[in-house]
This record gives C-alpha cells, sequence and structure tokens, in this order.
C-alpha cells in the first residue's frame, strides 16, 4: 500500500472512531411496549442497568420494636414530632435514620453527646424537619408515591447530602461576546442530558409553576381564543424538562408518551408522572425553601437558594426509587403524622382531563 492510501485509511479509520464515539455498544435490549410496528418501545443498556441494580437495594429493616412502656415524649425533653412513639420504637428510629442518613457519623451529625435534648446543631433542626416532610409525602401525595412511599433513604441512601440535587446555576451570560446572551441555554449541560436544551429546568417547573404543555388545541389555529400562543423557546424549556424527567428515570419518552400524540394521557405513568411534578414542587417550597436560615452557607447554591428536589432525588436512575420496593411499610411512624396537630394534608389536585 502506498504511504498515501496508508495515511488515508488511517484518517478513515479514526473518522469513524470518532463518529462512533457518542454511540453506546451493543447489545442494547429493547422492550416493546404498544402495538407492533408503531415504536412504542423502551431501549435498555444492560450495563447501565447493572450499575444501577447495585444503588437501588434497599437495605434490610430491622425487627419491629413493642408499642408499649412511657412514650418517648414522657421520658425525653424535647421531642416535637414522634412523642407518640414507645421508647423502644423511638431508639428503633434513631437508629434507622443513623443508618439512612449518617452511617459514618453516627448520632453526633445531629446531636451533641452530651445533651441530646440540645437543638444547637443544624442537621437536627433540619432532620426534624424531613420527618415531617416524609411523613407528609407517605400521606398526602398517595397518587404519586401510593404503597410503595418513601423512607430518608430513598433520597439519602447513606448520605447527609442526597447525591441528586439542584441548585439555580450561575448565570451564563457571555456579554460582549461572539457567543452573546446564552438565554439559559445552548450549552451541553448534564442537567439535560449532554444537549443544548435550557440546562435548568428545575426552577421554573419543579420550583415555580410555569406552564409545561406548549401544543395547540386545534392545527394551526393562528387567531382567536384558540390559538396556541407557545412559542419554540417555550416548547426548548418543555423539552429540556422531559430529558431531566426521562434520565432520571432511566427511561425513554415512550413511557409516559405515545409520540403519535404527545398530548394524550393514554400512558398512566404520565399521570403519575404529572402527579411527582405536583409534588416536587410541593416540597421545595414549603420544606426545602423555609429551612433557608437553618442551613450553613456552605450547603447553599451559588445564588445563595437551598438544595431542591427533582425527580432524580428519589427515582437515582429507576423508574420506581429501588424499583419499587415497599420499604415505608415498616416504619408506621413515617406513614402519617403522629403527634404532628392534625393538620388535614394539602388537598391533591385532580388529575387532568383524558381527552387533553
Ligand atoms: C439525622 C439526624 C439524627 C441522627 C443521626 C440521630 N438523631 Fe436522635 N434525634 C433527631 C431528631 C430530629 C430528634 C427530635 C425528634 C422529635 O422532635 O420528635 C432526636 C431526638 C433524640 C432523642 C431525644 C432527646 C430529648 O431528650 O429530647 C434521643 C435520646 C436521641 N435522639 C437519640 C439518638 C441516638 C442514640 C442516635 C444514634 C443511634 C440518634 N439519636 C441519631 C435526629 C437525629
Ligand atoms: C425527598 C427526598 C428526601 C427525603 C425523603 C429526606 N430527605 Fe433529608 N434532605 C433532602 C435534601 C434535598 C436535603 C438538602 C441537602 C443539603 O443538606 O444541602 C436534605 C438534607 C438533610 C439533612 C442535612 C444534611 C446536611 O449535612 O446538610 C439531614 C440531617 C436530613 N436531610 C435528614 C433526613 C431524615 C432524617 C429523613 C427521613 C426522616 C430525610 N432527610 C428524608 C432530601 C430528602
Ligand atoms: C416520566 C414521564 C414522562 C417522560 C419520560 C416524558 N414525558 Fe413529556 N410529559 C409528561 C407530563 C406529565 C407532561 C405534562 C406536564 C404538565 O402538564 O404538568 C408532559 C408534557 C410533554 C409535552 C407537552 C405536551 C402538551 O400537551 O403540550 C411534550 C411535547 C413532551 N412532554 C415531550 C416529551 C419528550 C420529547 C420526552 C422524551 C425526551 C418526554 N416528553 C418524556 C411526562 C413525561
Ligand atoms: C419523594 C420521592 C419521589 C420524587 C421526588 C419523585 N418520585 Fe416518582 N415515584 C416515587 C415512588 C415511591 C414511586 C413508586 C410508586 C408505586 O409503587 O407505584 C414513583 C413512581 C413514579 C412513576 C410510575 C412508574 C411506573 O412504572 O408505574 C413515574 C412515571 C414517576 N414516578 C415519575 C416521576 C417524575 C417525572 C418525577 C419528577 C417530577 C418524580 N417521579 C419524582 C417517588 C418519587
Amino acid at each position: 500500500m502506498s504511504p498515501i492510501a496508508k495515511i488515508a485509511q488511517l484518517l478513515s479509520t479514526a473518522l469513524l472512531a470518532s463518529l462512533l464515539a457518542g454511540c453506546e455498544r451493543p447489545p442494547i435490549n429493547t422492550v416493546q411496549t404498544g402495538f407492533r410496528g408503531t415504536g412504542m418501545e423502551q431501549i435498555y443498556n444492560p450495563r447501565t442497568l447493572a450499575k444501577e441494580a447495585g444503588l437501588n437495594q434497599a437495605p434490610a429493616a430491622p425487627e419491629a420494636a413493642p408499642a408499649d412502656g412511657p412514650k418517648a415524649r414522657e421520658v425525653y425533653q424535647n421531642v416535637k414530632v414522634l412523642g407518640d412513639l414507645s421508647v423502644a420504637q423511638f431508639a428503633r428510629h434513631m437508629a434507622s435514620i443513623t443508618q439512612w442518613v449518617a452511617p459514618k457519623e453516627g448520632c453526633v451529625y445531629c446531636h451533641d453527646a452530651q445533651n441530646f435534648a440540645d437543638d444547637g446543631k443544624y442537621t437536627k433542626v433540619v432532620a426534624r424537619r424531613m420527618i415531617e416532610m416524609t411523613q407528609h409525602v407517605n400521606a398526602a401525595w398517595k397518587p404519586h408515591v401510593a404503597e410503595t412511599g418513601v423512607t430518608c433513604y430513598t433520597c439519602h441512601r447513606g448520605n447527609p447530602v442526597p447525591a441528586q440535587i439542584s441548585f439555580e446555576p450561575k448565570d451564563r451570560l457571555y456579554a460582549n461576546s461572539a457567543l452573546g446572551d446564552l438565554a439559559g441555554q445552548n450549552l451541553a449541560s448534564r442537567s439535560v442530558g449532554l444537549t443544548s436544551l435550557p440546562f435548568d429546568p428545575i426552577t421554573p417547573y419543579l420550583k415555580e409553576d410555569k406552564p409545561i404543555r406548549v401544543n395547540g388545541n386545534e392545527a394551526l389555529a393562528m387567531r382567536g381564543a384558540a390559538a396556541n400562543r407557545s412559542s419554540t423557546k417555550q416548547a426548548e424549556h418543555t423539552y429540556g424538562l422531559m430529558v431531566h424527567m426521562s434520565g432520571s428515570l432511566g427511561v425513554n419518552c415512550t413511557y409516559c408518551h405515545n409520540t403519535r400524540n404527545f398530548q394524550s394521557w393514554e400512558r398512566p405513568q404520565r399521570t403519575t408522572a404529572w402527579h411527582g411534578i405536583r409534588m416536587a414542587r410541593d416540597l421545595n417550597n414549603d420544606y426545602l425553601g423555609p429551612l433557608k436560615e437553618s442551613f450553613p452557607a456552605a450547603r447553599l447554591g451559588p445564588k445563595g437558594d437551598v438544595a431542591k428536589i427533582n425527580c432524580a432525588t428519589c427515582h437515582q436512575g429507576a423508574y420506581k426509587p429501588l424499583y419499587g420496593a415497599p420499604m415505608a411499610k415498616d416504619f408506621p411512624e413515617l406513614l402519617s403524622a403522629l403527634s404532628v396537630p392534625a393538620a388535614a394534608p394539602a388537598a391533591v389536585e385532580a388529575a387532568p382531563a383524558k381527552t387533553q
């Protein structure tokens, strides 16, 4: 072979390799979820699944503790949420949250070892509110979490700070540069699966309630009340959120949509997801947001905001967190508010009408 032909061959091999670098290598598994020929299928990479399987094992629950004997509130000095538990149940609860949230640090992550009643550590103040938040999720958000429910482990997985949380990103404006105003997009960002879609889908949709739906009800309705006024830019923001949701659950768009009609509610998973969006907003606004004063500055984001819960905080790559392991049932104190004054859980909005 002539040297020129050899160089050409090397170059074409390098080009081919660079083109394929973005692809996943086979084998890839496909599971059909709709009629043959309609492309309703889920695509799974067995290597990604193997990695996630390890991450999504629920720890075994300790044996239930006896409910008799004096109550925690009678014995301890500063118990505001779990006072109705027996002392044995209270000890089991403390041991469990230690295992779920601070297994390396132990009791002193939240407590002053000299005085367990003291509220001086911010972690204890936050943990008390987290207990109430977990009870609220399990009691008020059954349309999303069903009987499976959540425990501290669903989000924390043995870490004081959950692995998947969001902060408002720094402004990325390139004034006076050829790139100009990035308009919150046009950068390959991890938060949106390395696409150039708007890179903060969390603040507008999982904290604020900016409208997500962008499709019109009539084909090309250009004027009048029925006109669809959503812009392409708005649709890009919606797509950013959709990439976040797909990535968080490890699924394709067709897990929730039949792509012949993105507006249709025919896939029940879409309705579950609709409730999940409202649940995330509720937790971010009523629980995480108001804890801002409790957190030290080092725990706040670049813009000074508290960590936000997103779909991946609980799901961590699985279609159901921990593949649906029903952990919460072994901790009845986390299923409903016990000694919290009987405030009725905020009514959950009805699911959207089927025909939209
Ligand atoms: C993740 C934080 C956290 C960890 C870790 C933790 N606790 Fe607690 N503990 C709390 C909170 C919050 C309360 C208050 C509960 C309430 O108000 O109902 C509390 C209350 C207590 C009390 C009652 C003190 C009083 O007199 O008011 C005792 C005793 C206690 N914990 C023991 C332990 C032990 C023992 C461990 C380790 C096995 C432990 N805790 C680990 C958060 C934690
Ligand atoms: C839905 C997800 C979720 C659940 C469930 C949850 N947490 Fe959290 N937790 C968070 C987020 C988000 C933060 C904020 C992260 C940070 O500290 O910056 C947090 C922070 C904390 C912190 C502060 C840690 C630190 O070092 O700053 C403690 C302590 C804590 N949680 C305890 C608990 C306990 C105890 C439970 C169960 C009763 C629980 N959490 C359940 C999401 C959750
Ligand atoms: C986990 C379920 C889920 C996945 C996965 C998902 N979506 Fe969605 N999608 C929804 C829900 C729920 C809504 C409506 C949100 C609302 O109204 O609050 C929606 C809305 C939309 C809309 C607007 C439809 C309208 O009525 O205007 C489009 C377009 C869309 N999704 C595209 C996608 C694309 C593209 C993907 C894959 C990248 C995707 N979705 C993945 C649940 C999902
Ligand atoms: C507080 C934890 C938590 C958060 C946050 C959360 N989920 Fe879930 N999700 C769950 C649990 C638990 C289940 C399992 C319910 C069951 O067993 O039916 C679930 C189930 C689902 C399902 C049904 C899966 C199926 O195959 O039936 C979808 C879809 C879903 N979640 C989407 C979302 C989306 C989208 C978000 C973000 C907007 C989100 N979830 C945020 C806890 C959470």
